[in-house]
């Protein structure tokens, strides 16, 4: 049993978060004034305003709430929430200026008094009681904003705020944006004035000028059964399926298109709401084929024609008696097929789920009926049609169904090129649409239109009207169901049944399989095809998931997030990364908790819980070297764990370093200040230290100009104070840098001794990524000093024995490795052995090393005689670091691509580059600055600049001398030799490339020495 810190009861507090429109109406005038009116007329007169208002509001869904003074006060989303919520409210509120003309003739006529109002609506996020309890009472800032608009207008005018605009946009007529300044409020606040409002348009209109990807099969489909239909001549009926935006009205007005008038095709829409709706879609059909004329044409020479007529009308509402739903039924039926006679008639039957049951007998009914006719009904609809007439898809003859699956990854790719094309959208923005969007193309085009004016630039938020499609799905659910999906909905995307029963309580657990069953119906969920176990269900769509989130209350959130925690915790089977999902839940949890209330004690402990989870899973991950998971991870962890203890410091100092590492240097300085306030207030002095020798570390990538001296103190000072604590992660650390200091010098004998004793301290203090690293480090100071080939190879094949499974570590030999089988003319091997190693430093995210290490590859190729693909590769690596604002490394590659430049014999880019290394390289480091001088002599050998170039190639001899480097003496002296050849001096030259063969052999760098020898030969010949 999990031991829990938070009760299951906890998770049932009262009321919802939800977006929901208000308006805001108040009676300015009164062209009497009240003093004249006698207060019985007023309250007469008052009364019946109310009345005809509250007609007005509730006809178009709203919930009219109070009446304060002569305010009315309308909400529009509870207690159930609508996809066009904010367009019903401006509807209404177009309505009641139209109503009130009317009524203030009645006034008039009877008190003589008019009345004027004035109208404010805005949409937001509120809380409101708990759908289920039937309570409506909203509360929120967006509720004062809708009054302010209200106040803010002129008699007569109606004012949206700017968040409802986006969402009645295509319907409405508005002047420009304007901005006031409530009273109260700091900041000003924008409005639009409402001029006039389309009755039947969309608030949001769909596209049709974006070509159609995909859904060739569905198409056909549809083809087939109008083909069908007319083979055989009697009416089929094709139900096609889907969430809203997945595609269905499109692919009627595809199917249309395609029939290119072999068929008539028209469409009616069922409509979410309204007087005398049953029969709507008639009308919109009968207007369609014509009007009622046409269908009196269609039905000519028939006996029942004027009888059919007269029901029709009476169906469409423009007779005045309507006939009995039998006759009504007999009469449609008698027009479609009357209408189908000369050809096909295919007709679209929109949102067919909001349909009236009478509706949807009547196309059962001209289904089971229909005579000799090709008739072919379209019906679109949302899943949750199925599961309110069950019966609907029961297996027919002539009925087929159709269910709109998401589009695929490159059909939605392909979208995306559609939508973008004359936009600004990036490539990021668009993976990240559609990443969220799954392949809804009406997501994908409402977001991209989102973030194409401007609204997405970094994050990229949900379209209002998307919201509103998903929140009113949400609320056509059972409370029963409600309370499944909002419970899974904090587990997360993807979820196990036994977890939503532990956040239920228990009264409640039975029903919950019968629910999620239900919510399986509807499609917001599915048994999950991923997760491990039976159990597991996942939400259909991640925005589906976000809606259900969306709504609770942070005080509930905060409560299940740490309940389900605890069930992790104890849990029997223990998920792969318990201590990220438990650190996650707790984070959030907290989060939640501190968003509403003070930071007590609880919150404080939840805080702490979370952070030592996910410093936990951030270590776990630096321990395998998946650098970017680990750094999310341990900033997560410090933002959490905020108090200043040794444990905040000692994560503060691992993410420096792990920040050093993806070369992110920018950050480090910051994290490094933190570090050693923080360690010197828990008076932590190894902590301290060793804030010290990373800053140093930091340095030497950043600026490092005298880096050699700095690095050789600070190691030196810090060394015997850690010997004393006994503090062997600082030590390892602190000999390490102690080696740094020989690496500008090109040491690399001594720098292997000081590398080998960090190695001890690493492995004594268990510490893995250390010891890889240090590892690397040697392997290299094996490659570039006066170890033979033979004998580094074999102590790198010893460390790769020993590195077994460490991915790094292996990488850092393999591309020792690969140089030195280059060195012994296996280039094959080596350029396999570096390929192995790239791929690890790119999948892990490790920038700066391998950005660095682009130096091997191009020794690789340089010795296969390949000096372009070496420049290619010093290139990329150059730019990088570039990028990073990187010092350290960056004149060293600088300069072994003017030197490889040379090899390519592009002077022009060597000398540039040659300059760059001279330009940034510290006094010290010796490499670049022996390179670089035998770049510039070569490109001055070119020029004829003999002497230039003579001067230069002995500089960079005498600097080579002081180095126990390998490789750079003997470029020096070939360098000096190629300068001295050029003058003629074939005598002085010829002894210097004997001493550089010597120096190639003595080293075992057979194929460089072969080439000396060649040179030598040449020279001789
Ligand atoms: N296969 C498709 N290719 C391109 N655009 C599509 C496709 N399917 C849908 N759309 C577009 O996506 C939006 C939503 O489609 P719609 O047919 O209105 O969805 P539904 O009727 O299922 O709610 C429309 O703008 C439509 O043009
Ligand atoms: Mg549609």
């Amino acid at each position: 049993m999990p031991s829990y810190t938070c009760p299951v009861e906890t998770v049932l507090s009262e009321g919802v978060r939800k977006t929901v429109t208000i308006l805001f109406c108040d009676v300015v005038r009164s062209t009497t004034l009240a003093d004249d009116v006698d207060p019985e007329t007023l309250r007469q007169v008052m009364s019946r305003y109310f009345d005809e208002m509250r007609v007005v509001l509730e006809g178009h869904g709203g919930t009219v709430e109070k009446f304060s003074g002569d305010d009315v006060m309308a909400v529009f989303g509870v207690p159930a929430a609508h996809e066009d919520d904010a367009l019903r409210a401006v509807r209404a509120a177009s309505e009641m200026l139209k109503r009130l003309d009317e009524l203030n003739e009645e006034l008039d006529s009877i008190w003589a008094i008019r009345l004027q109002v004035r109208i404010g609506i805005n949409t937001g996020e509120v809380v409101a009681g708990d759908p289920s309890s039937g309570q409506t009472f909203v509360t929120g800032e967006p509720v004062n904003l809708a009054k302010r608009l209200e106040q803010s207008a002129e008699p007569g005018e109606i004012f949206i705020g700017e968040a409802t605009y986006p969402l009645v946009r295509d319907a409405v007529e508005v002047g420009p944006l304007e901005t006031f300044s409530p009273k109260g409020k700091r900041r000003a606040v924008g409005r639009l004035r409402v001029e006039g409002v389309d009755p039947s348009a969309p608030g949001v209109a769909r596209r049709l000028d974006v070509p159609m990807v995909g859904r060739q099969r569905e198409l056909d489909q549809l083809l087939e059964a109008v083909a069908r239909a007319e083979e055989e001549r009697r009416c089929h009926i094709v139900t096609v399926l889907g969430p809203p935006g997945i595609g269905k009205s499109r692919l009627v007005a595809e199917l249309d298109a395609s029939l290119s008038g072999t068929a008539t095709v028209v469409t009616g829409r069922c409509l979410p709401y309204g007087e005398g709706i049953t029969f709507w879609p008639l009308v919109e059909i009968v207007e369609g084929v014509g009007g009622i004329e046409a269908l009196g044409e269609a039905l000519a020479g028939a006996e029942d024609a004027t009888a059919v007529v007269e029901l029709v009308r009476g169906a469409l509402g423009t007779a005045p008696a309507a006939g009995r739903s039998e006759e009504t039924f007999w009469a449609v039926r008698r027009s479609l097929e009357a209408l189908a006679r000369t050809r096909p008639l295919v007709v679209g039957l929109e949102d067919l789920h909001w349909a009236e049951p009478t509706f949807l007998d009547l196309l059962e009914y001209v289904l089971g009926w229909g005579r000799e006719a090709p008739i072919v009904l379209v019906c679109l609809a949302r899943p949750e049609l199925v599961d309110e007439r069950p019966t609907w898809l029961a297996p027919r003859a002539n009925a087929t169904t159709i269910v709109l699956e998401p589009l695929s990854p490159a059909e939605t790719e392909a979208l995306l090129d559609h939508l973008r094309a004359g936009t600004a959208l990036d490539d990021e923005t668009c993976n990240r649409i559609a990443t969220v969007a799954e392949g809804n193309p009406l997501f994908v085009e409402q977001m991209a239109a989102m973030a194409a004016e401007g609204n997405g630039a970094s994050s990229l938020p949900v379209p209002p009207s998307i919201h509103a499609l998903l929140a009113e799905r949400l609320d056509r659910l059972t409370e029963g169901e409600r309370a499944v999906i909002e419970r899974a909905s904090v587990i997360g995307r993807d979820f196990p049944v036994r977890a939503v029963v532990d956040l239920t309580p228990p009264d409640q657990r039975p029903t919950i399989q019968r629910d999620l069953l239900s919510l399986v119906r509807k499609d917001l969920v599915r048994p999950s095809t991923t997760g491990p176990g039976p159990d597991r269900f996942s939400f259909r769509h991640v925005l589906v998931r976000d809606a259900a989130y969306g709504v609770i209350p942070k005080a509930r959130r905060a409560a299940l997030h740490e309940r389900h925690a605890d069930w992790l915790e104890g849990a029997a089977e223990r998920p792969l990364g318990l201590d990220e999902i438990v650190g996650y839940h707790l984070e959030q949890a907290y989060r939640s908790k501190i968003d509403i209330g003070p930071i007590d004690d609880a919150a404080e402990a939840l805080a702490l819980r979370a952070g030592r989870a996910l410093a936990t899973a951030g270590r776990r991950a630096s321990a395998r070297d998946d650098i970017p998971a680990a750094r999310a991870l341990l900033s997560r962890a410090a933002a959490l764990l905020a108090t200043a203890d040794a444990d905040r410091a000692e994560l503060l100092l691992e993410l420096a370093s792990l920040s050093m590492k993806a070369g992110r240097f920018g950050e480090v300085a910051g994290l490094l200040d933190e570090a050693s306030a923080v360690a010197a207030e828990a008076a932590d002095r190894r902590l301290e230290l060793r804030a010290v020798i990373e800053r140093r570390l930091l340095e030497n990538a950043t600026t490092p100009e005298g880096s050699t001296e700095a690095d050789r103190r600070i190691a030196e000072s810090v060394i015997p104070e850690l010997e004393r604590l006994g503090d062997d992660v600082g030590l390892a650390k602190a000999w390490w840098l102690l080696s740094e200091a020989d690496l500008f010098a090109a040491r690399w004998g001594a720098r292997a001794e000081a590398l080998e004793r960090a190695l001890v301290h690493a492995r004594r203090a268990g510490d893995h990524r250390q010891v890889a690293t240090y590892v690397g480090l040697l392997g290299q100071a094996l490659l570039y000093g006066p170890t033979p080939v033979t004998q580094a190879i074999a102590r790198c094949e010893d460390f790769l024995a020993e590195a077994r499974g460490d991915l790094t570590v292996e990488a850092g030999i393999r591309s020792v490795l690969a140089v030195l089988q280059a060195m012994q003319g296996s280039f094959d091997e080596a350029r396999r052995l570096w390929a192995r190693a790239s791929v690890v430093y790119d999948e892990l995210g490790l920038r700066y090393r391998r950005a660095a290490r682009s130096l091997i590859p191009a020794t690789v190729e340089l010795l296969a005689g390949e000096p372009n693909a070496a420049v290619a590769e010093l290139r990329m690596g150059y730019e990088t670091l570039e990028a990073m604002g990187e010092l350290g490394v960056r004149s060293t590659l600088a300069a072994f691509l003017a030197d490889a430049l040379c090899a390519a014999k592009r002077y022009g880019e060597a000398e540039e580059l040659a300059r760059v290394s001279e330009e940034l390289a510290a006094s010290d480091d010796l490499v670049p600055q022996i390179l670089w001088r035998c770049a510039k002599a070569k490109v001055l050998v070119q020029r004829g600049e003999l002497d230039g170039a003579q001067a230069l190639a002995l500089e960079a001899e005498l600097l080579a001398r002081q180095t126990d480097s390998a490789d750079l003496l003997p470029t020096a002296l070939e360098t000096r030799a190629d300068a001295l050849c050029a003058a003629g001096r074939l005598d002085e030259a010829v002894p210097l490339i004997e001493q550089a063969r010597a120096l190639h052999e003595r080293k075992g760098n057979i194929v460089a020495a072969r080439r000396t020898a060649s040179l030598l030969a040449a020279h001789r010949g």
